[in-house]
């Protein structure tokens, strides 16, 4: 269970009265994945992988480990994707509801586009690009024992300009939320996993457009409080990521390989070592290579007088030819060849070749989508 700190309401609600569930899910798959380009230029930003499984999964599997088996996802132009990784969610215990927004418009016009769905349920909205290490199932069976209208989670981060942020009261209760504030308000960020009774769906139609131009579930949950609803708030302990950006995807990458326990089910040769925590998924093969973990090895993948330190994940098939990485995340079907100095702290895509040439003269020849980023020695 996720560990709570505190919990405090706001002002009780005389309407608020204890739930019946059982709660859906609404995992938010749409949008656009700008500060991960050239990734999610034509890819979805929740599909990227940490610990070679789409951060998406994690979502997924942590509601259902919460009892919630009845999921929305909101999708957008990249629906055929998300709905090719996750199908109709048996995979996972869940059945799944494609919804389609019509165009990234906002957290609390997700909301709107789920209304049907919905219902008169009691809901848990998980961002499909947020990690949480503990999951949801203590969150959840708190909402559904109080009579809370909306319980968000907050955490303190040093920087919450990219966030929505809570200011509290005196007495702990929160009395406002702010979105992306330029100067800090509190260091309280709100996480990306709320919950919600169906009052919500009085306040989402009276929401105007923000400054960024979508309608912020921020000013929704403002919008429950200025009515007197009861919202409460708890501060959590638990690790979270919001994985916009590729350093939030490697440290979500290094908590996740942080818990692996070693398995070893391709081949290795006797001129390799397997060193700690170390997956290797069946079909992968090791000659004259080195893997220290904690690490994981796709299926299919072939390493050959390669080096693989810890906190790296390659993904399937990925082809690894005298060269050196660690702290990295590489999608699946990529090769590495003959790279004279360590890859680290490196996002490499899916297909991507990064090859020495013997072609002359000799000069880097680069060919990188927009919004690529290449750190040389
Ligand atoms: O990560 C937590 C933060 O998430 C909160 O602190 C903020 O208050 C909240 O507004 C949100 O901020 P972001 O700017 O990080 O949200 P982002 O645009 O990245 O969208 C979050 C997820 O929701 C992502 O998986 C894409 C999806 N999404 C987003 C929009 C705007 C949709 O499905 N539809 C949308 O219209």
């Amino acid at each position: 269970m996720t560990d709570v700190i505190t919990t405090t309401a706001s002002t009780a609600h005389p309407n608020g009265a204890a739930k019946t569930g059982p709660l859906k899910g609404l995992v938010l798959s749409g949008g656009q994945g700008s500060r991960l380009r050239p990734l999610t230029a034509t890819g979805a930003k929740q599909l990227v992988p940490v610990a070679n499984k789409p951060v998406l999964y994690y979502a997924l599997e942590q509601l259902v480990a919460a009892g919630i088996e009845d999921i929305g996802i909101i999708t957008g132009d990249t629906h055929p994707q998300i709905e090719a990784a996750v199908g109709d969610g048996s995979a996972f215990g869940a059945h799944i509801t494609y919804l389609r927004q019509s165009a990234p418009l906002g957290l609390a016009h997700a909301v709107i586009t789920a209304q049907e769905f919905l219902g008169d349920s009691p809901f848990c909205m998980f961002l499909g690009d947020n990690f949480l290490k503990q999951g949801i199932a203590g969150h959840a069976r708190q909402f559904l024992q109080s009579k809370a209208d909306a319980q968000i989670l907050l955490k303190r981060v040093p920087d919450v300009s990219a966030l929505g942020v809570a200011v509290l009261g005196d007495d702990g209760r929160v009395m406002k939320l702010v979105e992306k504030p330029k100067t800090p308000v509190s260091d309280l960020a709100v996480v990306g996993v709320y919950f919600f009774g169906p009052e919500i769906h009085e306040i989402t139609p009276t929401l105007k457009p923000s400054p960024r131009g979508e309608l912020e579930i921020t000013d929704a949950i403002q919008g429950l409080i200025d009515a007197g609803y009861v919202v409460e708030s708890s501060l959590i302990d638990d690790v979270w990521i919001d994985t916009g950006k590729k350093d939030d995807m490697l440290e979500a990458n290094r908590v996740v390989l942080s818990t692996i326990e070693r398995r070893v089910d391709g081949d290795v040769d006797s001129a390799s070592q397997v060193v700690g925590d170390v997956v290797i998924e069946p079909g992968a093969k090791l000659i004259d290579s080195t893997v220290r973990g904690p690490a994981i090895i796709g299926a299919g993948a072939t390493l050959r007088s390669a080096y693989v330190g810890p906190f790296t994940a390659i993904g399937e098939r990925c082809e690894l030819d005298n060269c050196e990485i660690e702290h990295s995340i590489v999608l699946c079907d990529s090769t590495i060849r003959e790279i004279g100095v360590r890859i680290a702290d490196s996002l490499i895509g899916k297909q991507v070749v990064v090859e020495r040439s013997a072609q002359r003269p000799r000069s880097l020849k680069l060919l990188l989508g927009d919004h690529s980023s290449v750190g040389l020695v």
